[in-house]
């Protein structure tokens, strides 16, 4: 118990976003100081780490036989828990180079409905890899509190996270979620809607960093107001010989809308079940999109279109949810220091 007090007050507590795509760390007063791709490549036969984070992602789809590259999280939820504890370990580790042996006090995010038992794995895995206590938040709050919507108020705020396994829509008043839905559907099935379209396509079978690749450069899913074209290299499926084409933003635009739609569909269906009084100050307010996602051009037009509501983009929508931890974590510090203050003036 002393030890965990006194390990609170000399070590760096963070906010963490551990993210299907991306995992960010926030410590208090210095903003983010991490942020890494949720990816580790491990030896197959021993299950030795050979790489973390960004040194991990380029070798995805590239690696030799004996090392495989895993992203241990899907859907935002942990399928591997013993890599994602080992990882969570290296990124606690990277930020508090010099403090191992003080134990930090973490607050998580996490999607919203995930189940007890997924809870129970986040708060064990970041317990075994070395945090004193674990709180957890849920997405859309974190990035509500992150992109600074007053979510005190008895006002609504709309939130739209479109991340890489999961997009998450919540409307928000009073500092709960009033009605809150989360789909399996967001940035990395995208990413697989143009694998799929060049193999069925064009017989051209391209890698997940290439597809992610062509998704960044000319990805939309609103006309642009000039279209662009890319030059395109994968293996030729029947020849098995590396091909090279190009390909127009309209034929991306094509693959991505049907995926997209669901997206469309979840925040409708969130709109369709808010309580009216709340949906009348959407009308103003509009809804604010957070996550990786939504930095897919043509967004903002085709949900406003949509929604007939105002749509605006975070001002850093990659780093929203971990800022929104890092509030959190501030809050939690300063409920302890008053009641700390409240024990001494007793
Ligand atoms: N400029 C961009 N255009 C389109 N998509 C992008 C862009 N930048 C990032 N993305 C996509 O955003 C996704 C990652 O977003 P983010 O980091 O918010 O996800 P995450 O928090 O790790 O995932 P989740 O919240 O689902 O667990 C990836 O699918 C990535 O391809
Ligand atoms: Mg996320």
């Amino acid at each position: 118990m002393v030890i965990d007090f006194l390990g609170g007050l000399f070590s760096n507590d963070m906010g963490m976003d551990l993210g299907t795509a991306n995992s960010l760390i926030y410590v208090k007063d210095k903003g983010i100081v991490l942020r890494e791709p949720s990816v580790v490549a491990m030896d197959r036969d021993t299950g030795e780490i050979k790489a973390v984070g960004s040194k991990a992602k380029q070798m995805l789809g590239r690696t030799p036989a004996n090392i495989i590259a895993v992203r241990p999280l899907r859907n935002g939820v942990i399928a591997d828990f013993e890599v994602t504890h080992e990882m969570i370990k290296y990124f606690i580790k990277k930020v508090h180079s010099h403090k191992t042996l003080l134990r930090p006090r973490i607050v998580i995010g996490i999607p919203s409905d995930i189940t007890g038992v997924e809870r129970r794995a986040v708060i064990d895995a970041a317990r075994q890899a070395g945090a004193r206590e674990v709180d957890l938040l849920e997405e859309p709050m974190a990035a509500a509190m992150g992109a600074d919507l007053p979510i005190a108020e008895p006002n609504a705020s709309m939130v739209v996270d479109i991340g890489g396994g999961t997009t998450e829509v919540a409307v928000i008043s009073l500092g709960g979620m009033v009605v809150a839905k989360s789909i399996d559907v967001a940035g990395d099935e995208l990413t697989d809607c143009i694998i799929q379209y060049f193999r069925k396509k064009y017989n051209l079978v391209i890698g997940e960093s290439t597809a992610e690749n062509v998704k960044m450069s000319i990805g939309s899913v609103y006309p642009l107001k000039e279209e662009m074209k890319l030059e395109v290299k994968g293996r030729d499926q029947t020849q098995g010989l590396p091909r090279t084409l190009n390909v127009t933003s309209e034929e991306i635009r094509h693959a991505l809308l049907e995926p997209f739609k669901l997206i469309v569909d979840v925040v409708k269906n969130t709109l369709e079940e808010t309580p009216p009084e709340l949906a009348a100050d959407l009308v103003d307010r509009g809804l604010v999109l957070a996550g990786g996602g939504s930095l897919l051009r043509g967004i903002t037009d085709l949900l406003r279109v949509e929604t007939k509501l105002p749509v605006h983009r975070a001002a850093d929508p990659l780093s929203c949810v971990a800022v929104g931890t890092g509030k959190r974590l501030e809050d939690l510090a300063e409920q302890g220091s008053n009641i700390s203050s409240w024990w001494q003036k007793k």
